[in-house]
Formats: structure tokens, C-alpha cells, sequence
């Protein structure tokens, strides 16, 4: 009873201008030529048949979700009217696959994440359905390469089971999104390994932690659920807009007693950022990461982005990224990647 849900829910403004708010991240194309959502299907679906594949998605994205993923059955497209965070997404997915199938295991997968090592990927997951089967809340552990601050961090302790290649350890402590300092110390410390964002457990262990931890949440999302097919749409949108906006980290795992996690080299990226995405694809001798019609020369350490029939020539250039867009150019300094999002915003309100 393996059910796959794929997160779908982000923006990504520091891919703008190729990611918009109608036109999400998780939406662009990967090497592959498949989008990111895409391949997060391709990865899970020896997993998972389309019968027991689910998203969650914003209204405004459906379209292209559907678009994207067409063998995803239409009504396992759950459509949010707004967002109001990762635990009412999961929640509403838990709550409605369980009517259906009250054994059921969950995997939950972020849209937007890049994995390499797709075989050790499938391994963790076959250790972590044991571990679900058993009641208990499993997260995947990447190695910390620095202190990041933008994701969880979760202490490991003693090795609960062993399987599949692996080693699940109990989790002592899961803290969202520390500050730079605590991020150092944790990294001093050896012990801690970031979120990867991958979730396994029984549809009924998680919605046991929601009423625990979220009650008013669960009650509203079980009102929805528990609608008939008529009044379901109604209730959504009135019920929908008045829940807490808090992701599952913060509302669940760092309140949890229950969780698990399996350290594993997935080969795992979250792409948040220009640098980021550029990486993906292949470089030239120089290290330069060109997608679209491009020539250079004595460039290093550069992202070309050209969505245009012009040919972009650079010279001298490093440390730089340039996306070419139809109506609009973005040239920015590799150490300012996380800033791109304030030229959104700016081209937002003044277009
Ligand atoms: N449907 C839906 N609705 N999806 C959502 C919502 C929502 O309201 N909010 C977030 N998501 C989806 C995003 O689209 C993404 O696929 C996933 O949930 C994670 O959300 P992010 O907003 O990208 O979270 P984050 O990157 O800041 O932090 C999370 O992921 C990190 C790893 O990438 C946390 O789980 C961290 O602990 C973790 O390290
Ligand atoms: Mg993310």
C-alpha cells in the first residue's frame, strides 16, 4: 500500500525570471529535458502505480501539473485555494488516502529536488517502509556540507535497523531552519545531518501526530475530507484560507517523539538558487555552465541561460550569471544569487 505525494506547492522567486509565480520551479527543464516534477514522478514510480500517485498542488498550478504529469489520475490532484504550509498539504493527502485505504504507507517528495543516486535512493525507501510499517515517522539524513541555514537539522543517536544497505538511527532532535551559528556548531558536532525533505509513514501515524500536535488543523482538514462529493469544493474554500499557516518541520518533527532517520548519499540538491540550477547542467573546459545559443571565451565559473533564437558572445567574464529572457536580461554576481528574488519583487510591482 505504498502511496507517493508530491509536494507541489513552492514559488521559487530566486529562479525568476524563468521561475514565476504561474510558472513555478518546480515546472523547468532539467538536462533530461523532463522538468523537475517530472523526473520526481520518474523516480518514484517503480514505487509507486499511477492509482497510488498524488500531488498537492496550488489551484493556480494545476494545469500545468496536470500538464506535466498526465498519468497521475485527475482526482489525485489535490488543488489548495492558497498555501497554507507543508503539514495542511501532507495532512489533507493523509486524510484522504486513508479513507480509501487505512493501511496505507505514504512517501512524500518534494517537487523540486535533484537525486543522482537513484538506486541508493530506492534502497532507503525499502528500509524506510519497515520502519513505517512499525508506526514510526522516517526522514532521510544528507551529510552536511556547510552550515546551511535554510534547512532542518536532525540529530542521530544509536541504529534502531539495519537493511537494504542501510542503517535507520533514531532521531534525537530535529530543528528547522537554525541560524548560522547554531548551523556551525552542529556541523562541529558530527552528529547532525540536514532534512533531506523525504518523509515515510503510515497515513494513521501522521494524522495520530497532527491531532497531538496540530488538533485544530486536523479537525478542519477531516471536516473537508469528510464532506460529500457536492459540498467538498464549499467547504474548501471557506475552511482552506482560516488554517495555520506552518510547514511539517516546524508543526510536526520538531515536536514529534517518533522519528527516525537513515543517513544516505543520495546525491540530493535542493534548487533553490541560479547557481545552483546552472550546476545541473553540463560545463564547458572553461566551467561554463551554458543552456541556449552561447560563445565565449576566458569565462570561468559562469551560468548562461539563453531562452532566445540571440546568440549571447561573452569575454573575461567570472563568477557571473546571465539569463536571457524575451523581454527582460538578468546579469548578476555569482555571490549575490540569493538576491535575485528582490529584482522579482521589484520588476513585480513596478513591471
Ligand atoms: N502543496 C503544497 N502546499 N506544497 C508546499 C507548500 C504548501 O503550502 N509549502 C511547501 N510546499 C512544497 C514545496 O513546493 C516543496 O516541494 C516542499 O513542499 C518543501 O517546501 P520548501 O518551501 O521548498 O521548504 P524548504 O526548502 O524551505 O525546507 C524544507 O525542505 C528542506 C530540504 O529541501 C524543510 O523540510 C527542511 O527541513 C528541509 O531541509
Ligand atoms: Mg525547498
Amino acid at each position: 500500500h505504498f502511496h507517493a505525494i508530491i509536494l507541489a506547492g513552492g514559488s521559487g522567486t530566486r529562479l525568476w525570471p524563468l521561475s514565476t509565480p504561474s510558472f513555478p520551479k518546480q515546472f523547468l527543464p532539467l538536462p533530461t529535458g523532463n522538468s523537475m516534477i517530472q523526473e520526481t514522478l520518474l523516480r518514484v514510480a517503480p514505487l509507486a502505480p499511477p492509482e497510488q500517485t498524488w500531488v498537492v498542488t496550488g489551484n493556480h498550478m494545476a494545469g500545468l501539473v496536470e500538464e506535466h504529469l498526465p498519468t497521475v489520475p485527475a482526482d489525485h490532484v489535490l488543488k489548495e485555494p492558497m498555501g497554507r504550509g507543508s503539514a495542511a498539504a501532507i495532512a489533507w493527502a493523509a486524510a484522504t488516502i486513508a479513507q480509501q485505504d487505512p493501511d496505507a504507507i505514504l512517501g512524500i517528495f518534494s517537487a523540486d529536488h535533484v537525486i543522482s543516486n537513484v538506486s541508493v535512493f530506492r534502497q532507503t525507501l525499502h528500509l524506510a517502509c519497515d520502519l513505517a510499517q512499525e508506526g514510526r515517522m522516517v526522514t532521510i539524513g544528507i551529510k552536511p556540507t556547510r552550515p546551511e541555514t535554510g534547512f532542518g537539522y536532525i540529530r542521530f543517536s544509536d541504529t534502531v535497523c539495519e537493511g537494504h544497505g542501510h542503517q535507520a538511527c533514531s532521531a534525537e532532535k530535529f530543528v528547522e531552519k537554525p541560524n548560522r551559528e547554531t548551523a556551525e556548531t552542529y556541523l562541529r558536532d558530527g552528529h547532525y545531518v540536514w532534512n533531506a525533505g523525504i518523509f515515510i509513514w503510515k497515513a494513521s501515524t501522521f494524522l495520530a501526530e497532527m491531532q497531538e500536535h496540530l488538533p485544530d488543523s486536523l479537525a478542519k482538514i477531516t471536516a473537508i475530507t469528510e464532506a460529500d462529493v457536492k459540498e467538498q469544493a464549499t467547504q474548501l474554500t471557506e475552511i482552506w484560507p482560516t488554517l495555520e499557516n506552518i510547514t511539517v518541520d516546524y508543526g510536526v518533527l520538531e515536536k514529534t517523539r517518533n522519528l527516525v532517520v537513515i543517513p544516505a548519499d543520495l546525491g540530493w540538491g535542493d534548487v533553490g538558487n541560479w547557481d545552483q540550477y546552472g550546476a545541473l547542467f553540463p560545463a564547458d573546459e572553461q566551467g561554463v555552465h551554458a543552456v541556449g545559443d552561447h560563445t565565449g571565451f576566458d569565462s570561468q565559473n559562469v551560468v548562461i541561460f539563453n531562452n532566445t533564437e540571440r546568440r549571447i558572445y561573452t569575454i573575461g567574464l567570472e563568477d557571473v550569471i546571465v539569463v536571457e529572457m524575451d523581454d527582460l536580461t538578468v546579469i548578476c554576481h555569482k555571490n549575490q544569487v540569493q538576491r535575485v528574488r528582490e529584482l522579482a519583487e521589484h520588476h513585480r510591482k513596478t513591471g
